[in-house]
């Protein structure tokens, strides 16, 4: 059967991934991002595999951008099935230089910006007795140095999961949490204002990401299953496995790593671990 899926953050990375992922499977789409024309790019290659697909501008730190989506698929006669709160950047840089500012907008977006999703697709959700699906990170499980704004706002996105689970099981909505490691995006090319750095080079090195499509596809896999959290990426598995049993190491691992990094300069693309 058809299902409706409404993506937060597609026109990029994991987001556009999981919409390709959909299509294939012939699911209608409803993708949600502030970049209308990389939006409407990606509704023309996925309406050439046959998918429904309707873009919306919106920006997940303004209220009513989501609320309004749900609204137009509703007076459509369409519901929904699965949601994605997937939009996110990273701010990255050493606890004593980012300003209160930085953590702000780091949760606007990361903590704020989910939750609002969640508060605006939970009655839609609740009448199909659907999916929720927050994406969080590895770095939701180990943080580590020069990364706290975007380590403390996807902890808080996976202690957000941990309570859905009971808050939302009376009304049969599933909640998954994505934990991905490194995965081919535009994230680390991203500046802790949020805007991207067209040209950069992303720091991982191509051996150590995994690509969006195979995140996409395992991500699919594990909500269709019901999973509670997935864990994308093999390194990704280690590191959650060893902050889970032996988070003395990584914070040894993390000394050694960030001992005399220099600082990114202000704007530019940040940082190695941001993922
Ligand atoms: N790739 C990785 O290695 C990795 C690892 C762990 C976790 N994650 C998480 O995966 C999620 C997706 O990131 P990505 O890696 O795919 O990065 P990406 O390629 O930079 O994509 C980020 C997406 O979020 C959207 N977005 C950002 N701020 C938004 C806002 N205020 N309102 C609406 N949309 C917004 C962007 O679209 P617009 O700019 O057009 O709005 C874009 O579509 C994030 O939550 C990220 O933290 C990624």
């Amino acid at each position: 059967m058809t299902q409706t899926i409404l993506i937060t953050g597609a026109s990029s990375g994991i987001g556009a991934g999981l919409a390709r992922e959909y299509a294939r499977r012939g699911d209608r789409l409803a993708l949600i991002a502030r970049r209308l024309e990389l939006l409407e790019s990606l509704a023309a290659e996925l309406r050439a595999l046959g998918a429904e697909v309707t873009v919306h501008q919106g920006d997940v730190t303004r209220d009513g951008d989501v609320s309004r989506v749900v609204e137009e698929l509703a007076s459509r006669g369409i519901g929904i099935d699965v949601v994605y709160a997937n939009a996110g950047f990273g701010v990255a840089g050493n606890v004593q230089k980012l300003s209160i500012a930085d953590y702000q907008r780091q949760f606007d977006t990361n903590v704020f910006g989910v939750l609002r999703t969640i508060k605006e697709t939970v009655p839609a959700l609740r009448a199909r007795r659907g999916r929720l699906v927050l994406v969080g990170s590895v770095a939701g499980h180990a943080a580590s140095a020069g990364m706290s704004a975007y380590s403390m706002s996807k902890f808080a996105v996976r202690a957000l999961a941990e309570t859905l689970h009971g808050d939302l099981a009376p009304d049969g909505i599933r909640v998954t949490l994505v934990s991905p490691g490194f995965v081919d995006s535009d994230i680390r090319r991203t500046n802790n204002q949020g805007v991207v750095q067209t040209g950069a080079k992303d720091p991982i090195p191509a051996w150590l990401r995994v690509s969006t499509d195979k995140a996409a596809r395992e991500i699919v896999r594990g909500v269709d299953r019901g999973k509670a959290e997935i864990v994308v990426t093999g390194h990704g598995k280690v590191i959650v496995f060893i902050a889970r049993h032996f988070p003395g190491v990584l914070r040894w691992a993390g000394l050694r790593v960030y001992k005399g990094r220099p600082e990114p300069a202000k704007g530019a693309a940040v940082p190695r671990s941001r993922g």
